[in-house]
C-alpha cells in the first residue's frame, strides 16, 4: 500500500508556480491576482479562504478577499461580481460555497466572467469541460486528476466508482475520468444516496472516489484488494482531544481500508492540499485565459 501524499505532490504544483508567477511578472509587470467572496461565518469556509488566501502568497500572486455579513443581499453580492468582472486587475474570481440560503447560486455563479471563473463552476466552464475542451477544471477534480499524474497511476480500463454527484466534486470527476485523456479512459459509475447495491458497486471497484461527505463511510468490506481509494472526505468531528475542538474526519474508514488498497489518501494531508493546489493553477492559466 502507498500513500497518495497531497503534501508532496502540492509542494511540487506550488514549486513550479513560483518559477512560472516569476516569468509572468517579468514579462508582464503584473501579478496574477484571485479575488475571493466570503458570505458569513461557516468555520469550514472561514478556514478554506484563509487557506487559499495563503496560498496565493506562498507563490507569490496578489489575492483580495471581500467579505460579507450573513444577512447580505444578492444584490449585493451581485454587485461586488461585476465590480471584480470588470476589474482588470483581477485574474480569478471565486465565490466560496455553500451560500447563505436566502442567496441563489445558480444566480452568482452564472454573473461570473468566464475568462475569471477559476472555480469552473460556470456553465460554460461545465459546457466546455464536458466536451472536453480546453477549460478551468473544478479544482477538487482537477487536483485528484494531478494526482494520478504524479503517481502515474494507471486508469484505462479501470472501473471507476464516484461517491457523490456534487457540482463541485462528483460530477466533474465522473466526466474527467471517463475521458480520452492520459489519466482517464475509465468505465465510470457515478453513485449517490438513491443508488442500489452501493456496497456491491464499490466491492468491484478499481477505483474508488468517495465524495458524499459523511465519516468513515467507505468500510473494508466495500474495498476490493488492491483498489485504488482517493478520499475527497472533510468533516468537521467534535475531539476534546484537539485544540480547536475538532478533528477532521474523511468519507473512508482509513483505518480498515488502507492495507487493502494499492494506493490511498489520508485525511488531512491528501486532497484537500492538492485541491488549493489546482485552484493556483487555474489562477495563473486565468492570467492568459481566452476561455
Ligand atoms: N466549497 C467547497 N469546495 C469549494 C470550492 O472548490 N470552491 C468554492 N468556491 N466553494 C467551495
Amino acid at each position: 500500500m502507498q500513500i497518495l501524499d497531497g503534501k508532496t505532490v502540492a509542494n511540487a504544483v506550488k514549486e513550479q508556480l513560483i518559477t512560472e508567477t516569476v516569468a509572468h511578472k517579468n514579462a508582464t509587470s503584473h501579478s496574477p491576482h484571485l479575488a475571493a467572496i466570503l458570505i458569513g461565518n461557516d468555520g469550514a469556509s472561514e478556514t478554506y479562504v484563509a487557506s487559499k488566501i495563503k496560498n496565493c502568497a506562498d507563490v507569490g500572486f496578489k489575492s483580495t478577499l471581500i467579505r460579507f455579513d450573513a444577512t447580505a443581499t444578492e444584490k449585493e453580492i451581485t454587485e461586488a461580481v461585476i465590480k471584480l468582472n470588470e476589474d482588470d486587475d483581477v485574474n480569478g474570481i471565486l465565490v466560496q460555497l455553500p451560500l447563505p440560503k436566502h442567496i441563489n447560486e445558480a444566480v452568482i455563479i452564472n454573473l461570473i466572467n468566464p475568462t475569471k471563473d477559476v472555480d469552473g463552476f460556470h456553465p460554460i466552464s461545465v459546457g466546455k469541460l464536458v466536451q472536453g475542451l480546453p477549460t478551468f477544471v473544478p479544482a477538487t477534480p482537477f487536483g485528484i486528476m494531478l494526482m494520478l499524474q504524479h503517481y502515474q497511476i494507471e486508469t484505462a480500463g479501470k472501473h471507476a466508482v464516484v461517491i457523490g454527484r456534487s457540482n463541485i466534486v462528483g460530477r466533474p470527476m465522473s466526466i474527467l475520468l471517463s475521458q480520452n485523456t492520459q489519466y482517464g479512459n475509465c468505465t465510470v459509475t457515478l453513485c449517490h444516496s438513491r443508488t442500489k447495491d452501493l456496497e456491491k458497486i464499490c466491492a468491484g471497484a478499481d477505483i474508488i472516489v468517495a465524495a458524499l461527505g459523511i465519516p468513515g463511510f467507505l468500510t473494508a468490506d466495500m474495498v476490493k484488494e488492491g483498489a485504488v481509494v482517493i478520499d475527497v472526505g472533510i468533516t468537521r468531528v467534535a475531539d476534546e482531544s484537539k485544540k480547536s475542538g475538532y478533528a477532521i474526519k474523511g468519507d473512508v474508514d482509513f483505518e480498515n481500508v488502507a492495507p487493502k488498497c494499492s494506493f490511498i489518501t489520508p485525511v488531512p494531508g491528501g486532497v484537500g492540499l492538492m485541491t488549493i493546489a489546482a485552484l493556483l493553477k487555474n489562477t495563473l492559466a486565468a492570467t492568459s485565459a481566452k476561455q
